[in-house]
């Protein structure tokens, strides 16, 4: 059956020039990306994203870590892979979470680390399960910047709201 998951290259991924590297080895799986872009990351939504986390030791330094403020790269590169078993074949290319404990040759095993404060910097994020992706994939990305009918969705009219255009 056809999955989605949410892929997330992290700040630190960016820093260390890996988007590339990333995608190809992604691109292993064979599965369609279904929407892309670059995101700044708020407080607000790195907080939503791992809102299971909140009391853990290392929260706050694990939303300084996505918003970027350890690498100097105020963004992440969010994704979404579509395809059967997506999150399994994106998980098991990614490894373990814990860097150290990763397959060597997997992305997390070949290019994570774990900082000095105990946060594991392990430059990709993938959905954990279906119902996990369909939480994040709503939080991070709206219908129209998706180019498959994944969730149910309705219309609304929005009145009075402010958007750039092009001058
Ligand atoms: S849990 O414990 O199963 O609820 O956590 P999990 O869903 O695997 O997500 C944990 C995320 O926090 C990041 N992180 C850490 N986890 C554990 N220990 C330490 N020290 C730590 N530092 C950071 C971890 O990388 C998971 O985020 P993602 O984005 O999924 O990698």
């Amino acid at each position: 059956m056809n999955q989605a998951a949410l892929i997330l290259i992290k700040p630190d991924g960016l820093k260390k020039s890996l988007t590339g590297n990333i995608l190809t080895r992604l691109s292993e799986t064979k599965l369609e990306i279904v929407a892309a872009k670059m995101a700044r990351v708020s407080k607000e939504l790195a907080e939503e994203h791992y809102k299971h986390l909140k009391d853990k030791p290392f929260f706050a330094e694990l939303i300084r870590y996505l918003r970027g403020e350890l690498h100097d790269r105020r963004k992440v590169m969010a994704l979404i892979y579509w395809g059967k078993d997506a999150i399994g074949k994106c998980r098991e290319l990614a490894g373990a979470t814990n860097p150290e404990q990763a397959d060597p040759t997997s992305i997390r095993g070949s290019y994570g680390r774990i900082t000095t404060s105990g946060v594991y910097e392990n430059v990709i994020h993938v959905s954990a399960n279906e119902q996990e992706a369909e939480r994040e994939i709503k939080l991070w990305f709206l219908p129209l910047e998706i180019i498959v009918d994944l969730y149910p969705t309705k219309e609304i009219i929005e009145e009075k709201k402010k958007i750039r255009i092009w001058a």
